[in-house]
């Protein structure tokens, strides 16, 4: 008990201590989908902010949640870490110069934690899932390797890397991110060269649960490759944009064969070595994650896909169905699980409830969706997706806490938030979706436009 009071002192303490140029509640009154979605921005980087760097850890260690016991996720997870930096890396140029300054000093510390963990021994190297605040191994039993991880990671920073060369710091960049010379630390090329070695291995999934060959995991694998090309490109690092460009092309076709012709919709695993026993259907909302975390706007298995049209409303279909809130129809659109036999609650197995991100995953898949129809000239149809969209946030805006706050899930029978409080992932979910709703997702665009080397002024672009 005492160490759970310690624990929230230092959280509290630090909370105080943060930054808080980013303040602003969540507006709570009645208001517009979009209205909310925007103004929520400052308040869900504050809650974001608030899990960064807490007193007690390494600067730039990102906690999955303030949690300690039961369950606990204090711990670094490079996959959530890497999710939350790559959501702040998308808001960070609408941002004024004071509050980018803070954002730019956060990354600067995540990329510190990111190349202290890198080094760090652990039993599954660049795959390793977590780590403890401290940036040392967990070396518990657990589900590893988890090889989305180093992909999450790489994304991260390389969408940062692209924001800040965009934004006149390529030197810094290039320096820390992407040295050249054979003796500097290299995080970014780490990563790439650990997925260009085993994307085609087996590993646990998102959900730590099961391992064999997932979708999920080879999405966010060749979105990092196709970035990392690019970066590679600029940078003048020709030989290693080559290797990562055709490696990201090589796992396309085992990609597309995760689209289940029989059944209609594209399944989350395939050559399943283990893991738990109960996960029948494939049915997977780690699908529609890995089409957003993934998403390169390339054209591959894009939102008009009927492919990916057909996934979508196959995992809407199959929670709408499955839980007691769902059958109420005064509450706008549904609550999405993880996949329909989930019984994951937090802190036991009884669960198999709702999921905040799940929920927020539909919402912004639809936006998506809406902004290609949009993009084809179908405004009638995408003023209907996008309206479907609304409802998913809605969704969410509805079960959420009267202070705006999110728990990891929502009971399926009550409504009321349940599990981990604060889970940092919602918050990046909220800033993603509302990315997407104003399109404003670019995706390694600003590296598009030349070489690093050959430009005429230092800033690259
Ligand atoms: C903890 C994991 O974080 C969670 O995703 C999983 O469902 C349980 N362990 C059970 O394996
Ligand atoms: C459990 C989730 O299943 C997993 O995806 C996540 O990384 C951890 N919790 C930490 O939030």
């Amino acid at each position: 008990m005492s160490f759970k009071t310690n624990a929230n002192m230092v959280v509290l303490i630090s909370l105080l201590l943060s930054s808080n140029i980013f303040a602003g509640g969540r507006m709570m009154q009645e208001s517009s989908t979009e209205t909310w979605l925007k103004q929520s921005a400052a308040f869900d980087i504050q809650k974001i902010i608030e899990n960064i760097s807490p007193l007690d850890a390494d600067k730039g260690a990102i906690i999955a949640a303030r949690t300690r016991v039961n369950p606990n996720y204090y711990y670094h997870w490079v996959r959530d870490a890497g999710i939350t930096m790559d959501a702040l890396s998308a808001v960070y140029p609408e941002r004024s110069a004071e509050e980018k300054l803070a954002l730019r000093k956060l990354f600067f510390d995540y990329v510190s934690f990111c190349k202290k963990i890198q080094k760090t021994k652990t039993l599954t190297g660049l795959g390793e899932p977590k780590f403890k605040v401290d940036g040392s191994a967990f070396n518990d039993p657990w589900a590893r390797p988890q090889n989305d991880s180093p992909a999450m990671r790489a994304i991260s920073l390389i969408e940062w890397a692209n924001q800040l060369i965009a934004d006149g710091h390529a030197k810094e960049v290039s320096a820390i991110l992407y040295p050249l010379d054979a003796s500097s630390e290299k995080p970014i090329k780490l990563d790439l060269d650990y997925i260009v070695a085993h994307w085609r291995d087996a590993s646990y999934d998102l959900w730590e649960e099961v391992k064999g060959k997932h979708f999920y995991a080879l999405m966010v694998e060749r979105r990092a490759l196709l970035l990392g090309a690019r970066l590679a490109h600029y940078f003048r690092d020709d030989a290693s944009a080559e290797i990562y460009q055709r490696e990201a092309k090589a796992i396309e076709p085992l990609l597309l064969s995760f689209w289940d012709e029989k059944r209609g919709f594209i399944v989350e695993t395939l050559d399943r070595e283990g893991g738990v026993n109960y996960k029948h259907s494939n049915i997977d909302a780690g699908v529609v994650l890995g089409l957003l975390h993934g998403d390169m706007q390339d054209g591959f298995l894009s939102w008009d896909d009927p492919r990916v049209v057909a996934t979508i409303e196959t995992v809407i279909h199959a929670f709408q169905q499955l839980y007691t809130i769902n059958q109420r129809n005064t509450i706008p659109g549904f609550a999405i699980g993880r996949y329909p036999e989930d019984k994951y609650a937090g802190s036991n197995f009884d669960g198999g409830n709702p999921w905040t991100l799940c929920t927020l995953a539909i919402a912004e898949a639809y936006y998506r969706y809406a902004n290609a129809l949009n993009a084809k000239g179908q405004t009638d149809a995408a003023v209907i997706i996008q309206k479907r969209a609304d409802q998913f946030v809605e969704r969410v805006r509805y079960h959420a806490h009267v202070n705006g706050s999110l728990n990891e899930q929502i009971d399926r029978n009550t409504g009321y938030m349940t599990s981990v409080e604060d889970l940092t992932w919602n918050y990046a979910a909220l800033l993603q979706a509302r990315q997407s709703m104003l399109g404003l997702l670019l995706s390694g665009k600003t590296t598009d436009k030349g070489h690093y080397f050959t430009t005429n002024n230092e800033q690259g672009v």
